[in-house]
């Protein structure tokens, strides 16, 4: 409420991404004062307890993460569990430095309560990130890194390039992600092309020792021909899948907003992506984990991505529409959903959809 009423038109009134960097900076100092993480955490309130899970291996205290994008340089590992996420996942980290697309590159939609952003990737690299995360230290809840490529890094070293990073910042994470699906880099939706997909796994495989997780973050746009393939080759060489990235599609808008360039997040990627969960689930019998995201606002819209085979969801656009109480807000509606849905785990919810069907 206070969040809504007050502070949204405050930071609203500023430019998208100078009101995201202004939050980000306010968070990271409040992360390095003694006691911060406690304040928050007393003002958004406690997560529910009752709803851990464990997937790939770790222990989640809760399904619902912070999605790719919204803390690109690991700053915000002290302070974003008290937010109630159940996990992160930073970046996405590029090897070096890069400063992304010209600015503006980040627009809100407030009545779509949709993002669009062309962001291009800007951020630190990844030897600023290890040692940001290293003088941290250890998270209170599982940190998934998402790792990308350099705008300029041409397509025969990308499997070189994604190596070195994911060598870089091997210790600080528990999770891996391959970013192949940004629509803001040109070229690199062409990294899904099979061939491509395989070499850059080949060659993670080889510097993920001792072995962490490592998934695949698709776009939703990807036809349905193309999915069969993409999701054999993921089988065999990676152990999940992020479903889904922001969408270059406008169907979901009205034709004035349809020609802003960039990835839509938010409200109107919802049910596409949920769509793509579900197709996900069915093609691999429910045997590939999926961390699904987009558009989640709400309980309902994590236990809608659940049911259609998501291990665990992410958000990123829910949280600059619904302020710094939405996690906690959403795992206590979600308690009561689990109940009510008579669910005794929440492995047992999972795909729990296709399972019911006729
Ligand atoms: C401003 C912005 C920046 C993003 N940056 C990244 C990124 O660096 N890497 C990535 O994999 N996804 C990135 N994403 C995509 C999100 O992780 C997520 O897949 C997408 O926004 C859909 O979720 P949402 O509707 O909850 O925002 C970004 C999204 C937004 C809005």
């Amino acid at each position: 409420m206070l969040y809504e009423r007050l502070i949204r038109p405050l930071l609203f009134r500023m430019d998208a991404e100078t009101a995201h960097e202004r939050a980000v900076r306010e968070l990271e100092l409040l992360g390095r004062v003694p006691g911060g993480a406690a304040l928050l955490s007393a003002l958004v309130g406690r997560p529910e307890p009752g709803l851990q899970t464990k997937v790939l291996g770790l222990d989640f205290p809760n399904p619902v993460g912070l999605a790719a994008g919204f803390d690109k340089d690991c700053r915000l590992t002290r302070v974003l569990p008290a937010l109630g996420f159940g996990f992160l996942e930073l970046g996405s980290v590029t090897l070096r430095p890069q400063p992304g697309n010209p600015k503006p590159r980040l627009l809100r939609l407030p009545l779509e309560r949709a993002l669009i952003n062309r962001m291009g990737l800007p951020g630190a690299g990844a030897q600023a990130a290890a040692r940001r995360l290293n003088a941290a230290g250890r998270c209170k809840v599982p940190v998934g890194l998402n790792i990308a490529l350099n705008a300029d890094c041409p397509k025969a070293k990308a499997p070189e390039e994604y190596a070195l990073t994911l060598r870089l910042l091997h210790p600080n994470a528990d999770y891996f992600v391959v970013n192949v699906s940004c629509p803001n880099v040109s070229g690199l939706r062409d990294l899904q092309e099979r061939l491509q997909l395989e070499r850059i796994l080949t060659a993670l495989a080889a510097v993920n020792s001792p072995h962490k997780p490592l998934l695949v973050k698709i776009a939703p746009d990807l036809a349905d021909a193309q999915l069969p393939d993409l999701l054999g080759l993921i089988m065999r060489h990676a152990d999940g899948v992020v479903a889904a990235n922001t969408t270059t599609s406008r169907k979901a808008l009205c034709p004035e907003l349809g020609a802003i360039p960039g990835g839509l997040s938010g409200r109107p990627l919802r049910s596409a992506a949920t769509a793509m969960i579900a197709k996900i689930h069915r093609l691999t019998d429910g045997r590939l984990p999926i961390i699904g995201v987009g558009g989640v606002e709400t309980a309902g819209d994590v236990l809608e991505k659940l049911r259609a085979g998501a291990s665990l969801v992410q958000l990123y656009t829910g949280l600059v529409y619904g302020g710094p109480s939405t996690v906690v807000r959403i795992l206590k509606d979600l308690r009561s959903l689990v109940s009510a849905g008579g669910f005794k785990t929440m492995t047992a919810i999972i795909g729990s959809e296709a399972r019911e069907a006729p």
